[in-house]
């Protein structure tokens, strides 16, 4: 099948349009691919559908909204199957790991193409930010439909119509931009709760980073957009939000209207429907006085605190440009113990960053002991071409840091274990998410501390606050009893 040509009015990257005529530009283009999805339905005897796959982030998470409401929009089934009429990759490439899924699940897309070829793929988010990657793609990948980037997602109605009206691959990745375009159409993946982009990008330039280059400079959006989605989504049954950013407490920076991070929180607090808020993700550097006064009076804000410290080596952590010592991040953890008893802590571990030791890890591995985390996710560090620590010289052989990392993970493990210990027997408020993963006679809830916990309850209760005993410590998770 041939998609149908349209009219449609394609521009480059260096012609801008406000933030209000590119909603209306883009919504044009939703009504042009309406046509060409109905022609589609109708000679192919059924309604397309499209497959968006998310890897890395909850800004990719929420950016997968964006896109699923979209294709919803524009008359397209929503499915998880691979074997869609089109998929859609939302990238991640933090780590080269990351990178290396992608191509790997191209390879079985490319087979089902060849069986189908009026199936459609896309690639989008940070991967493609990458010359070197769109070059591959074009090399390798020809078969990929359409390429767009972190920054012209908003396009993506644009870039619909211009995909389905041509047989050649489409690329349209912007270096940079200082765009913010609201007031598109979402499709949540829960009815009560969601995130809430409150910026974009990052200045921070941690020197394995890879995001300030894929995601561009910070960019905080204005309170009043902010706060007028949050009262829609509450006005739609949600409950608890999560705002989103690489680095929320410098949030506001470059705003005409002065406002920090906690001024911003506080306006969340004023909305009657949220009950709770969450946010993601904090820097050491920036983390406020004001902020964690006001966590420790905040009856929505959740007590839980994702806190990436990366390293527990000052050397380290100074060749990372994180900008705080090891004495630096511990008084700040003990501060927030002080003020927040009932905080969960968990945090970022990078193994392996070129210059380091065994007794570099060994200081991180006594830092997790000393602060007792609720969880921390440790990643081996991964070179990313562009970024300074890719070009230092590295210290340990790959054995060396698997070993390294391998004592790492079985000391968070067990101060998991233990720290979550804290919490045995205790009655806690939980939000029931949905059905078990793995048993449909239990639900699974999550408590304001970011704890999961399973037991047994109807499903009609999605959404609902509802008291739960915690009996059974697994670890991360609990099982428990509702009240
Ligand atoms: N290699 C390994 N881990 C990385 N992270 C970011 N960049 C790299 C890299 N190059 C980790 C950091 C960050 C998390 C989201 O990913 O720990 O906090
Ligand atoms: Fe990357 Fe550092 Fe920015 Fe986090 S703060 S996104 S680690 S550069």
């Amino acid at each position: 099948m041939k998609w149908k040509d349209v009219d449609y009015k394609p521009y480059t990257s260096t012609e801008r349009f406000s933030s209000e005529e590119e909603a209306v530009r883009q919504e044009d283009f939703i009504q042009k691919a309406q046509i060409l999805v109905r022609e589609y339905a109708e000679k192919k005897g059924h309604v397309p559908s499209a497959c968006v796959v998310t890897f890395g982030c909850q800004m990719n998470a929420r950016d997968s909204e964006k896109l699923c409401g979209i294709l919803s929009r524009t008359g397209f089934m929503l499915t998880e199957d691979e074997e869609a009429d089109l998929v859609v990759y939302n990238t991640c490439s933090v780590r080269d790991n990351a990178n290396q899924r992608v191509y790997g699940r191209l390879g079985h897309l490319h087979a089902m193409k060849d069986k189908d070829p009026s199936k459609k793929i896309a690639l989008c988010g940070c991967m493609v930010q990458e010359a070197a990657v769109i070059d591959k793609i074009k090399r390798s990948y020809s078969f990929v439909d359409l390429i767009f980037g972190t920054h012209n997602i908003y396009k993506f109605p644009e870039l619909l119509v211009m995909m389905l009206s041509s047989d050649k691959m489409v690329v349209d990745v912007w270096d940079k931009t200082d765009a913010i375009v609201e007031d598109l159409p979402i499709e949540r993946k829960f009815s009560f709760k969601s995130g809430v982009n409150i910026m974009f990008g990052c200045d921070k330039f941690c020197t394995y980073c890879i995001v300030p280059y894929v995601r561009g400079r910070e960019r905080s959006r204005e309170p009043k957009e902010i706060i007028r989605e949050i009262e829609k989504l509450a006005a739609d049954g949600v409950s608890e939000v999560m705002l989103l950013g690489q680095n929320v407490d410098s949030y506001g920076k470059g705003l005409p209207d002065k406002i920090t991070f906690p001024g911003l929180l506080k306006e969340v607090e004023k909305i009657n429907e949220i009950k709770r808020i969450r946010f993601m993700t904090s820097h050491p550097r920036d983390l406020s006085d004001e902020l964690i006064e006001l966590m420790a009076v905040s009856e929505k804000i959740c007590r839980h605190l994702h806190l990436p410290v990366q390293s527990g080596s000052s050397r380290i952590l100074k060749a990372m440009n994180r900008g705080y010592t090891r004495e630096g991040y511990l008084d700040l953890v003990r501060r927030l113990k002080e003020s927040v008893p009932d905080l969960a802590l968990t945090t970022d571990i990078i193994v392996g960053f070129p210059g380091e030791t065994f007794e570099d890890i060994d200081e991180t591995i006594s830092l997790v002991k000393e602060v007792e985390y609720d969880n921390a996710f440790t990643f081996i560090y991964s070179p990313r071409s562009g970024t300074p620590a890719a070009e230092m010289p590295r210290s340990m052989s790959d054995e060396e840091i698997k070993e390294g990392f391998d004592r790492l993970l079985r000391c968070v493990q067990e101060t998991a274990k233990k720290r979550v210990a804290r919490y045995d027997g205790g009655v806690y408020e939980a939000l029931i998410e949905g059905v078990n993963d793995h048993d449909d006679s239990m639900v699974t809830g999550r408590l304001s501390n970011n704890l999961l916990v399973h037991f047994k309850a109807d499903s009609s209760l999605t959404g609902k606050y509802v008291n739960v005993k915690l009996l059974e410590n697994k670890g991360f998770y609990y099982i428990g009893e509702m009240l």
